[in-house]
């Protein structure tokens, strides 16, 4: 008895799996959250235009005006369009938040010198780097003379700014070498090695102070 409804059990079991099985499916049954059952995962750095389309506005890039940490002392211009001056001027202005730099500061601040601008502008500041040397070197536009040029010794700390953190004609932007309170500090050493030039012992018994 128990046999025999084990085998008929057995045989609906069969007939319906066979059944089923033949009806080749055309339509796809309806996902429950889709969400869940495929990822809307991205890479990084792939292209993201496609999921503007299915309404997700990704972008890869900060929010406009985001500063990272330990990047201080934001800079309140942008870059003039090509042909604009206007900002370039708006710099001169702005004054430079490092008022003096300690011993130490000094030292790391002349070593981020030598290695970002020495090249060109030389270890004396006299626009004269082994990448120009007197017209010879590689490098064929002439760096300013940040020290012992009356123009570049009355440029203002914003201006210089400016153009370290955009570039100017020939000389690239060092934004990305260098953060903000680097290429501050840099520029403080470039206006105590003016001052240097003209005031030797003051200058020396400032900074020795710190
Ligand atoms: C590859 C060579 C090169 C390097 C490296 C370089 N400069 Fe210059 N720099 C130049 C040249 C060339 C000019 C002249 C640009 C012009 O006025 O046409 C210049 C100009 C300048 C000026 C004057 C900008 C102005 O508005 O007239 C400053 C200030 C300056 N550089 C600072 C720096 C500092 C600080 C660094 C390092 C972070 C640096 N430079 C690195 C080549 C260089």
């Amino acid at each position: 008895m128990t046999m025999k409804k084990l085998f008929i059990i057995a045989l609906i079991v069969t007939v319906a799996s066979i059944i089923s099985c033949n009806d080749v499916q055309r339509k796809p049954s309806n996902v429950y959250i889709p969400d869940m059952a495929y990822s809307r995962a991205y890479e990084t750095y792939a292209d993201h235009s496609n999921l503007k389309d299915a309404g997700i506005n990704y972008t890869n890039l900060p929010v406009p005006g985001t500063i990272a940490r330990g990047e201080e002392f934001p800079f309140p211009l942008a870059k003039d369009a090509a042909g604009d001056t206007t900002n370039y001027f708006a710099s001169k202005k702005i004054k430079g938040p490092v008022d003096s730099l300690s011993k130490s500061e000094y030292t790391e601040t002349e070593r981020l010198y030598l290695i970002n601008c020495g090249i060109c502008h030389g270890a004396k500041l006299d626009g004269n780097g082994p990448l120009y040397k007197g017209g010879e070197g590689p490098f064929a536009a002439k760096p300013a003379t940040l020290v012992g040029d009356a123009k570049y010794e009355a440029m203002p700390e914003g201006q210089m700014f400016y153009s370290v953190m955009y570039g100017k004609n020939l000389m690239g932007s060092y934004a990305s070498q260098l953060n903000r309170k680097q290429r501050w500090q840099i520029i403080k050493y470039i206006k105590l090695k003016q001052a240097e030039g003209k005031a030797p012992v003051a200058v020396a018994n400032a900074t020795a102070k710190n």
